[in-house]
């Protein structure tokens, strides 16, 4: 059995991921792609209590504690869904990944790349995204769309200066990784994103099946 392919969608708040995995899941499966949809923190029963927690709670939480509790949730997700899908050949596609970390924890929260780093060697060593796509917004545009939620969560909060923290820390890892990447112009009409989207993924799609 061919092992499936892992693909992460990012980028700051309101940049438009939800809107692109849902259509993407839809355009794979439509071409007989046998895929799991997860996201992250998330995707399994412990991390979706993790994620109530990292998103919900009110009293204070240290950066360091933060970016600890994300890996946590990754661990589980990793072990629990993300592997054992990709070796029985299905494609993950996942609601964001470890590039949250370094863009948020590190980018917007300060802590340390290397801190980073080493949960990143630890918790996946093997394993990186096949593809990732990162929808690029400034942090102007993203805080406008944020703004019409109703209940905003623990990060969507956040101030500009944090969110522009957050998009450098997604271009500067882009930067480090350039072939893993495709950056994808958030602010376009959907439709014309959709458009270069389908095009991405229709060139994925044959070199794993060739
Ligand atoms: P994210 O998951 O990145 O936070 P969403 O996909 O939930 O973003 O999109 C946030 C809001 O912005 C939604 O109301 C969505 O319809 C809208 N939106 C997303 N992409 C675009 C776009 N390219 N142009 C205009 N509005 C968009
Ligand atoms: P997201 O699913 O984008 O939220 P929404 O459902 O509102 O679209 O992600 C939840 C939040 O978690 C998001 O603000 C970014 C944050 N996050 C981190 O700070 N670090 C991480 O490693 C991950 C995966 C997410």
């Amino acid at each position: 059995m061919k092992r499936g392919l892992f693909i992460t969608f990012e980028g700051i708040d309101g940049a438009g991921k939800s809107t692109h995995v849902a259509w993407s899941a839809e355009f794979l499966r439509g071409h007989g792609i046998a895929l799991t949809l997860t996201r992250e923190p998330g995707g399994t029963v412990l991390g979706e209590r993790l994620r109530e927690i990292l998103l919900a709670t009110e009293g204070p939480i240290h950066a360091e504690t933060e970016a600890l509790l994300m890996f946590a949730a990754r661990r589980q997700h990793l072990e629990e869904v993300i592997g054992p899908a990709l070796v029985r050949g299905e494609w993950v596609l996942c609601d964001r990944f470890t590039d949250a970390s370094f863009a948020y924890q590190g980018g917007g929260r300060g802590v340390e790349k290397k801190k980073l780093a080493a949960l990143e060697t630890w918790v996946h060593p093997h394993l990186q995204p096949d593809l990732t796509v990162l929808f690029d917004v400034s942090a102007q545009v993203g805080q406008g769309r944020v703004a019409r939620i109703k209940s905003p969560d623990r990060f969507e909060r956040e101030n500009a200066a944090f969110f522009v923290r957050v998009r450098a820390a997604y271009l500067e890892r882009m930067k480090e990784s350039p072939d893993r990447f495709v950056c994808l112009d958030g602010t376009r009409p959907i439709a014309d994103i959709q458009d270069e989207l389908g095009k991405k993924l229709t060139m994925v799609l044959s070199n794993w099946k060739a």
